[in-house]
């Protein structure tokens, strides 16, 4: 019997371990351009999440300042900050997510593809050194053009022999945000209940809101009620950049974006059941190979990529019209990659 009581207060002690580490299980996440307009919001957001471990705040200059500053918050999550690209390797090693806000934002009278030229190298440096340091990390790309900057961070993984499609996630949260935000306001429910899909990529005509699918359903929105919010989600961005007026982009809101969906990557990655968020991924749902939608989440990143559902004739004639310059966006990334 006391070989019992000891073989069944060890398995206690086995469940409650195994318990504990599978309700909080260590995970470490790495903010590229942790001391920008975005980096240093999302690290606050990041420190505020029970299931990060470990927060590594790296960016060219800066980080030691803000690390210092957000690792007196009395959390669990432990900080490093890492400036240069000496350091780089070490931010990186061990991440399970890594989130690149790193990069030039727009100015009035910008489009996001104007940003082209600096965050594509920029991007192609980051990816480079996660191939080395952390190649099975998830990674959550914020740097504009999202609609360039996913399928470069793909073809640098892919030359580096890394590539895993299922760890790729172009960030469009914000769009998500801003859609269920303008829908609540014009229907007049409560914003805290509100779904909005947003598919397609992250770039004026590129991001379309699925309205006719929004939840809770309202029957007092026209057509041309539609058509403004439509327009509205899509200029949300350059709503924020004119109002800052040639200080910057969004960088609260995105932040909070951005803080949302790593929490719902790092669910995915502990196991929690059904977490869906739209995001633009590798995916086969349309004839371009990276789009947003739907995602499921899980222990290995991308479950499943979920299909649009029933679109309105507007939404159709959305999707027909963004294909070309979605197409055109990617093909520009993957020439960038390839070339230089
Ligand atoms: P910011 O200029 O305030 O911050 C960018 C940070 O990146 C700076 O601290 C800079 O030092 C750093 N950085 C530059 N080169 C780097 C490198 N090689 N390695 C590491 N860090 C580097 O810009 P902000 O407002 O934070 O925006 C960042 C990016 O996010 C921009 O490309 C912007 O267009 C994009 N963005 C994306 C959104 C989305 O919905 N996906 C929404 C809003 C902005």
């Amino acid at each position: 019997t006391a070989i019992l009581r000891s073989a069944a207060s060890n398995s206690t002690r086995l469940l409650r371990r195994s318990y504990a580490s599978d309700s909080t299980p260590e995970r470490k996440i790495a903010i590229l351009g942790a001391a920008g307009g975005i980096g240093q919001p999302l690290s606050l957001l990041m420190k505020l999440n029970p299931l990060v471990s470990q927060l590594a705040l790296y960016d060219i200059a800066g980080t030691p300042g803000v690390a210092a500053d957000v690792s007196h918050i009395n959390t669990r999550s432990q900080i490093a900050g890492y400036a240069g690209e000496d350091e780089l390797g070490k931010a990186l090693e061990g991440a399970d997510v890594v989130i690149i806000p790193a990069g030039v934002p727009r100015k009035p009278g910008m489009t996001r593809d104007d940003l082209f030229k600096i965050n594509a190298g920029i991007v192609k440096s980051l990816c480079t050194a996660i191939a080395k340091y952390c190649p099975h990390a998830l990674v959550n790309m914020i740097s504009n053009p999202v609609n360039s900057t996913v399928p470069i961070a793909a073809e640098v993984f892919k030359k580096a022999g890394t590539y895993d499609e299922k760890k790729l996630f172009g960030v469009t949260t914000l769009d998500v945000v801003r859609a269920k935000t303008f829908y609540a306001g014009k229907a007049n429910v409560p914003v805290e209940v509100v779904n909005v899909p947003v598919v397609g990529g992250h770039a004026g005509i590129t991001i379309l809101p699925l309205f006719s699918q929004a939840t809770p359903k309202s029957n007092n929105l026209s057509d041309e009620d539609i058509v403004a919010l439509t327009k509205r989600t899509q200029d949300g961005g350059t709503e924020v950049v004119e109002a800052k007026a040639g200080k910057g982009s969004a960088t609260l809101s995105m932040a909070y974006a951005g803080a949302l969906f790593a929490d719902a990557c790092l669910k995915g990655l502990n196991g929690v059941p059904e977490v869906v968020e739209c995001s633009y991924v590798q995916a086969t749902i349309t004839e371009v190979p990276f789009f947003a939608s739907k995602v499921r989440l899980g222990k290995n990143g991308v479950e499943e990529v979920l299909g649009l559902g029933p679109l309105s004739d507007f939404e159709k004639e959305g999707l027909e019209k963004l294909i070309p310059e979605l197409k055109a966006s990617i093909e520009k990334g993957v020439n960038f990659a390839n070339q230089s």
